[in-house]
């Protein structure tokens, strides 16, 4: 099979680690005999320096030309970089909002897994932590704050700022429909959140999601309020297994789920569209205080690229190859610096591509 792929390597350490997924990538063509054709785009603050804007109109159509898109990372060190103090949609996430949108990529999945090897680094008490987590988080990605009007301007001599929050009953469908599909395929349970107890759009998000999930009489659906999640979240992470929410909750919630895996850079994401098309990337950011010292943990960037295979692609059982070498160097000991604990074998970036590969055959 051929598979057209467009890479996004992006700022910080995003060429680290796309570089180590696409080392993978190749090692699974060679075996399984797929051939990967990819095309680079620029976007971001590197598209920014040589362009003046995050995302080309040249970028976005290759992006949208292609089957799937692997993207690294975005951005600079937030406040404290070239690219902050300009206009917002001139800033390295407007490229990233912007091709979400015009790849009407509305599906964002996040799973966050304990690895019992990593479970030292988790950093919940044993007894929470219990035989361990495992979950996925569905975040509607194209609405809701992140998209909706915005303005700051002085009103009766006050400035003032505004972002609005709006969803319609199609955007909270096509969500939770995702939602529940997944969720017959693991555990069969849903929670939605939102915050029904004060806000429109969460009364409206609570009853459509409860219209879709009368089509899945196999699947339980219960609803929980936001900042009551954040809490579960840490006190009984086994609870969750497809959590579904709006954007800027998801954001929020997916950052907290990651961290009590251990570590932010083991985790993997896709963001969707209706159909097979997908933007693969790492959970974390751009991590400019590392860039360039080649000691980027790469595996997040890696299992988006089996997420990539499995949900663009169909090829499970080259998805199943890449996850299941991840879990064997952890077995073995190798561990980069943000999930390295005492008696294993620290090793960078390129060495854990490499160990990776080497078991890919
Ligand atoms: C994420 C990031 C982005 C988001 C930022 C960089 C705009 O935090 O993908 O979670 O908030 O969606
Ligand atoms: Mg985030």
């Amino acid at each position: 099979m051929k598979l057209n792929i467009v890479t996004i390597p992006g700022d910080g350490i995003g060429p680290e680690i796309v570089r180590e997924a696409c080392k993978v990538l190749d090692r699974v063509g060679r075996v399984y005999g797929h051939t990967m054709e990819y095309t680079e785009i620029l976007m971001g603050g590197c598209s920014i320096d040589r362009y003046g804007v995050p995302l080309t109109d040249e970028a976005l159509a290759a992006a949208k030309a292609a089957d799937a898109v692997l993207l690294g990372a975005v951005g600079g060190d937030v406040g404290n970089s070239r690219w902050y103090d300009v206009a917002p949609n001139l800033r390295p996430e407007a490229g990233l909002l912007a091709i979400r949108k015009g790849l009407n990529l509305f599906a964002n999945i996040r799973p966050a897994y304990l690895y019992k090897e990593l479970a030292g680094a988790c950093p919940l008490k044993k007894e929470i932590i219990g035989s361990g987590f495992d979950m996925v988080i569905m975040r509607e990605l194209t609405g809701g704050l992140y998209f909706g009007e915005r303005y700051t301007k002085e009103i009766d001599g006050l400035m003032t700022a505004v972002d609005t929050l709006t969803y319609n009953e199609n955007e909270i469908r096509r969500i939770a429909v995702k939602a529940f599909d997944i969720a017959m395929k693991r555990r069969k349970s849903v929670i939605s959140v939102d915050k029904a107890n004060v806000l429109d759009s969460s009364r409206l998000w609570r009853k459509v999601v409860e219209e879709v999930a009368a089509d899945y009489p196999e699947v339980s659906l219960k609803h929980m309020l936001v900042d009551n999640c954040a809490m579960q979240l840490v006190m009984n992470p086994g609870q969750f297994d497809v959590v579904l929410t709006e954007n800027m909750f998801g954001d929020i919630l997916s950052d907290e789920a990651s961290m009590i895996t251990g570590s932010i850079g083991m985790l993997s994401s896709a963001s969707l569209n209706e159909g097979k098309f997908g933007m693969y990337e790492p959970s974390h950011g751009s991590a400019p205080d590392i860039a360039g010292l080649g000691v980027a943990n790469p595996i997040a960037t890696i299992l988006s690229a089996a997420m990539m295979l499995r949900y663009s692609f169909d090829l499970d059982r080259e998805a199943d190859a890449i996850e299941k070498a991840v879990q064997q160097v952890l077995t073995e000991g190798y561990r980069t610096g943000d999930i390295y604990s005492e008696g294993c074998q620290k090793v960078g970036t390129v060495k854990m591509g490499d160990l990776i590969v080497e078991r890919i055959s």
